[in-house]
Formats: C-alpha cells, structure tokens, sequence
C-alpha cells in the first residue's frame, strides 16, 4: 500500500417544499428540502463517496440502489458508518488524516450552522475537528433549488509527519 491516498466524492439533490434539510447528520431549519429516498444527507453521502474512492471501493450506489426499499429510510450516519467498516478494512495500515468539503446551497445561510456540522462529521469519523474542513458556497442564484456537496479526503501512514495537528 503506498503511503497516501486521496479520495473524492459528491452529491447533489432537488430541493423541494415539505423536506427536512440534513447536512452532516444536523438538522438545518429550511423552506426547502432535498427531494429523495433516503435523507437526501448530501454532504454525508459525498463523503461516503470520497472515502470509497480513495480506495477505488466504487460508491454508494452500488451498495445502496435508491430503488431498494431495504434502503429507503437509511439515514446518513447509519450508511456512513457502514462504509467505514469496508473502507477500514481497506485502508490497513492508513489513517484519515483530513476532510475537505464545499456544500453549495443558495439559502438559508449555513454558516451558523459550520461548526455543529464539523463537529458532527468529525464524530462520525472518530477524527478531531480541527481535521474536518467545511466550506460554503452560493450557486449565485444558477440553481436556486439544489444542493450539491464536493467533498475530498486524505489518507496517510499514521505518526505526526503525515498527520499534523494544525497550531
Ligand atoms: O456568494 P458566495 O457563494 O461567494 O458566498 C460565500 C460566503 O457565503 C462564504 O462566507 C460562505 O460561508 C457563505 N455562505 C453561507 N451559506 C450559504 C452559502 C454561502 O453561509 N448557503
Ligand atoms: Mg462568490
């Protein structure tokens, strides 16, 4: 196994009226919802993804098909964590060292919301937060009833030359 290796995953969904809005396993006061099978959890999903990409597991689709009723009502951190069993095993002797993700929503503003969600995501990952980086972006107006995440992740040898703690 080489010493690092990157992932990267994203996901988006409609938003309509009537949905709750979840973003990292936090509830976010909203009009608007992602329409979907499941938790429409874009940032969750987008980072199973990413974590199944670093080490070319494919993604959550194959393991999870939107059509299977056995998924339906899954929520983000519940298939969140049954990827990291599989990816665990995968990685051997390599750590996740950081997260790195963008969600993109035009309204409501998120960033009250930033460190409720890190912390979170963090949690899931058994990492600390300090290595859970989130940003947020507007569409700017192009899509106003979408969200989207992007989310990249990195995986090193364990010890503090491949993980730093930032000062
Ligand atoms: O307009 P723009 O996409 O460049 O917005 C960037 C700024 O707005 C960032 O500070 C970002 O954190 C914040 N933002 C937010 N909630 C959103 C979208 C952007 O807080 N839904
Ligand atoms: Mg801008």
């Amino acid at each position: 196994m080489q010493a690092v290796r990157v992932g990267y995953g994203e996901d988006a969904h409609a938003l309509e009226e009537g949905r709750a809005l979840v973003l990292g396993g936090v509830n976010v006061p909203s009009r608007l919802g992602p329409r979907a099978h499941s938790d429409g959890d874009v940032l969750l999903h987008a980072l199973a993804d990413a974590l199944l990409s670093a080490f070319a597991l494919g993604d959550i689709g194959d393991r999870f098909p939107p059509g299977d009723a056995r998924f339906r009502n899954m929520q983000g951190p519940e298939l969140l964590r049954l990827v990291l069993e599989e990816v665990r095993e995968a990685a051997d002797e390599l750590a996740l060292v950081n997260v790195a993700a963008v969600v993109t929503l035009d309204a409501p503003r998120l960033g009250s919301h930033r460190e409720a969600i890190r912390d979170r995501v963090a949690a899931e990952l058994g990492i600390a937060p300090q290595r859970v980086g989130i940003g947020f972006k507007t569409s700017e107006g192009l899509a106003p009833q979408h969200v989207q995440a992007r989310v990249t992740v990195l995986f090193g040898a364990p010890g503090p030359r491949a993980a730093p703690e930032p000062a």
